[in-house]
């Protein structure tokens, strides 16, 4: 057995995803960690620190934050590349993700799920919390090869809220700074931000920006002055309740 893999921990998704190559290497555990390193080095070259450490490095302690003590099922929408479900899964919570591309890891407390985040194949009130982070921006907008619709952000957020029960929980994250849209996903700006999310009532409402390849939290009015056609990049992350009656 390989250092880099202890039992019991990455099958699953080895065997979803790299069966054959993971076999074979398993076979060689010095070589298969000198491909590890040479790839590493690769990517440092390749990638300069703040392009490889995400906004997620502060979304997910933020998720981690809010859906403490949460009773109840927990649907994380757009989790296709989180590992967020399977942390919480394992951390005992009950969880459903939803992901028009296929969830990689398995567990016995998550359910995914492939599907159209915009029209949820869930009932209605069904959920205590929901997760959305960094995924509402792109909806609609078809570069995951999803469904495209002009108002796609706006329709997954009425789903957020429909599925919900009342005085449910949302926990959502989008890019924030000056307003635009790309073939990518949209920026929210201050307006753009308070419209998407009026199904819902905001209760917390946090902003965190990375200028030099460092995330750290910041005010509304910073994370609204970057530009993403340039380096500097922000957050909004938002929590979120139903409406109760
Ligand atoms: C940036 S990734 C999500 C990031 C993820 N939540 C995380 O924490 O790393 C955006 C995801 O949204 C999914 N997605 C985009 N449009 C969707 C739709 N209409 N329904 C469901 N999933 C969608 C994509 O397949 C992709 O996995």
């Amino acid at each position: 057995m390989s250092p880099l893999e202890p039992s019991g921990t990455h099958r699953p998704q080895y065997r979803l995803r790299w069966r054959g190559l993971v076999r074979v290497l398993d076979r060689a555990p010095r070589l298969k960690a000198r491909l590890a390193d040479l790839v590493r080095g690769l990517l440092q070259k390749v990638f300069d620190p703040g392009l490889v450490t995400t906004e997620r490095v502060i979304e997910y302690p933020f998720v981690f934050q809010h859906v403490d003590g949460i009773a109840g099922r927990v649907l994380d929408i757009g989790c296709c590349s989180s590992g967020v479900p399977i942390a919480l899964a394992s951390r005992g919570f009950r969880v459903v993700g939803i992901d028009f591309n296929p969830y990689p890891y398995a567990h016995p407390n998550l359910r995914a799920v492939r599907g159209d985040a915009m029209r949820c194949p869930f009932a209605t009130g069904s959920f205590a919390a929901v997760l959305a982070i960094s995924v509402i921006e792109h909806i609609g907008i078809g570069h995951y090869g999803d469904p495209q619709g002009s108002a796609g952000d706006q329709a997954a957020v009425r789903e957020i809220a429909r599925v919900l029960r009342p005085g449910g929980l949302a926990v959502i994250s989008v890019p924030f700074g000056r307003a635009m849209i790309t073939d990518f996903q949209r920026i929210y700006d201050p307006s753009r931000l308070t419209d998407l999310l009026a199904p819902l009532s905001v209760v917390h409402l946090e902003h965190a920006w990375s200028t030099a390849g460092l995330w750290a939290p910041c005010s509304e009015a910073e994370a609204a002055s970057v530009d993403w056609n340039g380096p500097a990049r922000a957050v909004a992350m938002v929590v979120a309740r139903k409406p109760e009656g």
